[in-house]
Formats: C-alpha cells, sequence, structure tokens
C-alpha cells in the first residue's frame, strides 16, 4: 500500500488541474474514496471535466477558480512533453511557468491551500543523488527550468502552499515508460535500454493517494513522493518484462551515449536523479517500494496490450 490510511476529506471542495491527464485519473477516483467534493479541470470541455480552461490565460484560470471556490488545489496539469520543450522553451514557459503562476494566485486569492506537482528532473543528476528536499535544483533541460520556475511561483504566491515532485511516472491509458517496452517486446520481441540513467519509477495510483494524503495534512514546502529504492531504465525494463510473464533476456542493456547515437533525443536527461522521501516519511505518508508498486500495476497493463491490434508508440517513454 502507498500508505496506511485514507483520509476523510468530508466534503472539502478539491479542484484538480491536468483531470485528464495521466495522474488525473488516478487522483480524482483517490479524492472520491476520501469523500471530496472534485472539481475536474482540463485544458478542453470533455466526458468527465467540469471545468475546461486553459491556465496559461491568467484572466480565465482567475475566473474559472474564483468561481470553483474550493478548499484546495491540486495542481497536476503541466506541458510534459520533455523533447517538444527543449526544441520550443517558450511551451514550457507558458504550461508550466505561467500556467502554475496563474494556478498559485488564483488560489492564493481565494484562499485555497495549494499542492502543485513538479519533476526529478530540476535536478541536474550528475553525482549528487539520491536528492532530498532541501537539496539546490539546477535543472539541464528547458522542460526542467520552466517547472523549477513554476516551483518558484508556487512559494511567492503563498510559502504555506506545497510543492510536491515525483518522478518516472507510469499508469493509466497514455504514454509512459512500461507502456512502451511491452507493446516494443510485443512487436520485435527484443528491445535495448540504457543501463547508465537512474531515477525513482513511480506508480501514478501510489502517488494519488500520497498526494490526498498530503492534502489532507496541509503539508507546507517541498516534499518527494517517490516509489521507494533507485532504478535504471534497464532495470524497469527488465522488471516490466518478468511482471508482465516475459523473459527479462529480451531486454538488452545499452549505454546512453550508444543509444543517443541511434536515436538522438533534444533533451538531455540527468544520469541519476534518485530522489529520497524524507519529509514525507517524516509526516506518516509511505509509499512502497518501486518493484511491488510496479508488479501491482504490470499484470493489468499486459492484459490491456494483449486485447489490443499489435502496434508500437511511436516515440520511446
Ligand atoms: N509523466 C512523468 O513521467 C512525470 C515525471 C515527473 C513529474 N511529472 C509531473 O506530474 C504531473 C502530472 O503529469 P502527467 O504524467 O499526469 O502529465 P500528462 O498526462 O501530460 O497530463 C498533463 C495534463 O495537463 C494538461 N495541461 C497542459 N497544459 C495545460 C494548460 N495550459 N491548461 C490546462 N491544462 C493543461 C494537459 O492537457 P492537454 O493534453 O490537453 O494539453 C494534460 O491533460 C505534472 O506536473 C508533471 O510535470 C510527470
Amino acid at each position: 500500500m502507498a500508505g496506511a490510511m485514507r483520509p476523510d476529506l468530508n466534503g472539502q471542495r478539491v479542484l484538480v488541474t491536468g483531470a485528464a491527464g495521466q495522474l488525473g485519473g488516478f487522483l480524482i477516483p483517490e479524492l472520491r474514496r476520501s469523500r471530496a467534493a472534485v472539481i475536474a479541470l482540463g485544458s478542453r470541455p470533455d466526458v468527465g471535466i467540469d471545468v475546461a480552461v486553459d491556465l496559461a490565460d491568467g484572466e480565465a484560470t482567475g475566473r474559472a477558480i474564483g468561481e470553483a471556490a474550493p478548499d484546495v488545489v491540486i495542481h497536476a496539469a503541466a506541458g510534459t512533453d520533455v523533447d517538444g520543450i527543449e526544441r520550443d522553451p517558450a511551451r514550457g514557459d507558458r504550461s508550466n511557468a505561467q500556467a502554475t503562476r496563474n494556478v498559485a494566485g488564483s488560489a492564493r486569492e481565494c484562499g485555497a491551500y495549494l499542492v502543485a506537482v513538479s519533476t526529478d528532473m530540476v535536478f541536474p543528476g550528475d553525482g549528487g543523488a539520491p536528492y532530498g528536499e532541501d537539496a539546490v535544483p539546477a535543472p539541464i533541460s528547458a522542460y526542467g527550468r520552466s517547472k523549477l520556475a513554476a516551483e518558484q511561483a508556487v512559494f511567492q504566491a503563498d510559502p504555506e502552499f506545497a510543492v510536491a515532485r515525483t518522478a518516472w511516472l507510469y499508469g493509466g491509458a497514455g504514454k509512459h515508460f512500461p507502456r512502451t517496452v511491452l507493446s516494443v517486446l510485443r512487436k520485435r520481441g527484443s528491445i535495448d535500454v540504457v543501463d547508465d540513467e537512474f531515477g525513482s519509477p513511480t506508480n501514478a495510483s501510489d502517488l494519488a493517494r500520497a498526494l490526498v494524503q498530503l492534502a489532507a495534512a496541509r503539508g507546507s514546502g517541498v516534499f518527494h513522493l517517490v516509489n521507494e529504492g533507485r532504478a535504471s531504465r534497464y532495470d524497469l525494463a527488465r522488471a516490466t518484462a518478468s511482471c508482465a510473464g516475459i523473459d527479462p533476456f529480451n531486454v538488452r542493456p545499452i549505454s546512453s551515449e550508444d543509444f543517443l547515437a541511434k536515436f538522438p533525443l533534444p533533451a538531455p536527461r540527468p544520469a541519476d536523479s534518485t530522489l529520497l522521501n524524507r519529509r514525507a516519511a517524516a509526516q506518516g505518508i509511505a509509499l512502497r517500494g518501486w518493484r511491488e508498486a510496479l508488479a501491482a500495476f504490470v499484470p493489468l497493463l499486459a492484459a490491456e496490450l494483449r486485447s489490443l491490434p499489435e502496434t508500437v508508440p511511436a516515440t520511446g517513454g
């Protein structure tokens, strides 16, 4: 389990941004199980979306959040296309820095408490890992810089707000690393995966539960919320194969240098951005180890892929 007790939000109004995204899809049911009155905010009208707004539009965001009158805002919306933002950093400025400035200012104005989700990619990953919450960020990508600017906007709006950094998120119906691994293995029989990039794989369902606990506790400052332990991409891919009943020897190690020579990516990735959940643990918010969390998810993913026609996603996760 991600944590011992499910908090009782007892009818509190909780607005979730990024409601149609990967994490949003887990946050909303988790909040409902905690008896919150959920307001789902998305970028466009859709099934399950209560309010549609472009968060980079300050006026529209202020109006939408003001009218929703939330007690709590969980800001899970972000521009997450790391390579797209490297090519066009203005996208990160807009969807991460500016949007978060607007959300944090609006939350402050209507007296709501805010938790904003951030990333391990605020760290350089060049020797300081595992990173605790007090480690000094120094992003090496445009995405990381835009998320660090977003973090700063949160605390400029109100030092009592919280930033929750997570990493290597997977779950749900969209694109993520375990899905890419199984899709490629299914189609081609083998996959080359880098064995010199390390981090903290995190089950989005576990993160959703920890975020609800954090929101209930009204924690302030920076928190790291990842499944425990450290993995290379290669470790994660092998464990994913094993959990799906596929021989892990079909996952072959490759160095980042050799991989990038074959498949160049615009954004640099931290070599080791493993996070430590020190402050969450001190508040009694515990996330299980990454292998156990992965084993809980992969059978569902494998069953879903078995029911689909054979296709390979265009890009790796
Ligand atoms: N995925 C990871 O591996 C990972 C790792 C570390 C941290 N994180 C952080 O975790 C959080 C959740 O990520 P996720 O994986 O759930 O991302 P996701 O699946 O890409 O969802 C993000 C959502 O934000 C929405 N959004 C983006 N810009 C918006 C705007 N200007 N106005 C309104 N909505 C906007 C997107 O809508 P559209 O699709 O319509 O644009 C999308 O529904 C983010 O803060 C991310 O930075 C993710």
